[in-house]
């Protein structure tokens, strides 16, 4: 596995389950891995996979479950209460938490080796029958190489693996034409719940992490300097975006991280080349809108891991045969949720006066149809039917 994130130290966890040697080379350190702050929401059918799989013990006991998520516009607070609707959760799990829970059980627990500040990975005879890769070992400054039989390409959207196939996958991307100001304030939560406010303004966002951490984003143009967003502007704009009737003033604190997000997406096809395989944002990279990345990451692994273990305990090929094809399904229907998502939020901040109608329409169906209501949860939640 190239790649110690969320998708390749699943995947390693399964594979360890099943007793099949494996190796995962990680550019960064442990310590890099378990500490950086990326997504945190998680869908119940991976918080299910994972505990199927003994990985969500630590998990069960710390995540927050919600049960309603609030959208604001129209100077109204308009709660949606999911639970009630469906009678599932999504679960609210910092993904650093999850890294170290997934380390812990994949190096420490089922003894799978790892290699954490590797330099320059490189692939080699992918499409013949004993593929290698190769790295620079930190403490040695040498290239080791180890063959193997097969290469999971799990080191996101930057890594090299995705890179490997350039020219020879058809790679699909949409861009947004908008940015987000992604922050985490060192405050708590001002709601107990996720808000989206969807104002004329600009789309705005607060999602609790933790009693100590909230996560805010604050739609701004794509490519805009953090440095433009000042403390006191970034909250005057979060108080506007976020105000409604009756709604708790936000709690204010500082902000420990500030950055600049273009919403864009890609879909890479296929999904395997020969014995490599890629999963999560090495695949596919979905924007944050619906929060949908790190859940396809886990979900790409659990399918990969089991695919793997088939193949080689059992001599079934069938699941990695069709691993590109049935995960691409699931990745294209996020993908087309978080476009659909993308226009309640942000159309009534076009400055098209149709779209921004057609916006304000569509988030009112939502309060108005139950149909609507049940399908956004089903989607929203991850709780539709199976790939
Ligand atoms: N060699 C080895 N490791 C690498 C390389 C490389 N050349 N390049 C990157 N990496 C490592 C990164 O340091 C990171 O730890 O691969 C790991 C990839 O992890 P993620 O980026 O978290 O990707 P993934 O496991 O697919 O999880 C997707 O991450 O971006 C978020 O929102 C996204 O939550 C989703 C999740």
């Amino acid at each position: 596995m190239v790649g110690a994130g969320p998708a390749g130290l699943t995947v390693g966890c399964v594979l360890r389950a099943a007793g099949v040697d494996c190796l995962v080379l990680e550019t960064g350190t442990r310590e890099f891995v378990e500490r950086r702050p990326r997504a945190g929401v998680i869908e119940e059918p991976v918080v299910r996979g994972l505990e199927r799989r003994g990985l969500a013990g630590t998990l069960l006991e710390r995540a927050r479950r919600d049960t309603a998520c609030e959208f604001r516009f129209d100077g109204g607070r308009h709660p949606f209460g999911y639970h009630e609707l469906t009678g599932h959760h999504h679960w609210v799990y910092p993904q650093q938490f999850l890294v170290t829970d997934l380390v812990r059980e994949y190096a420490d627990v089922r003894g799978g080796a790892v290699r954490f500040g590797v330099r320059d990975v490189r692939l080699h005879d992918l499409d013949g029958d004993r593929p290698s890769v190769s790295y620079v070992c930190p403490e040695s400054g040498h290239r080791e190489a180890v063959a193997c039989d097969f290469v999971a390409g799990c080191d996101g959207a930057r890594g090299v693996t995705g890179a490997a196939v350039a020219g020879r996958a058809r790679v699909s991307r949409h861009d947004y034409g908008i940015g987000w100001l992604a922050l985490l304030a060192e405050a708590p939560p001002s709601a107990d719940r996720v808000l989206f406010g969807c104002h004329p303004d600009g789309f705005a966002g607060q999602m609790p992490r933790s009693p100590e951490v909230t996560r805010y984003y604050l739609q701004c143009p794509p490519g805009d300097d953090p440095g433009n967003w000042p403390h006191d502007r970034v909250w005057a704009e979060l108080h506007r975006r976020l105000g409604a009737a009756g709604a708790e003033p936000l709690t204010e604190g500082p902000l420990i991280e500030k950055r600049v997000l273009d919403m864009h997406d890609y879909v890479t096809e296929p999904m395997s080349f020969g014995r490599l395989h890629l999963a999560g944002d090495a695949a596919h990279l979905v924007a944050p809108i619906a929060a949908k990345g790190l859940n396809l990451a886990v979900h790409d692994a659990f399918a990969l891991g089991d695919a793997f273990v088939d193949r080689l305990l059992r001599g079934d090929g069938a699941g990695l045969a069709g691993y590109s094809a049935s995960r691409l399904r699931q990745v294209w229907d996020y993908q087309e949720f978080s476009q659909w998502l993308s226009e309640l939020y942000h159309g009534g901040a076009s400055g098209d006066p149709f779209r921004a109608g057609t916006a304000l329409a569509r988030l009112r169906r939502l309060f108005s149809s139950p149909a609507t209501a049940a399908a956004f949860a089903e989607r929203y939640l991850g709780t539709a039917a199976r790939y």
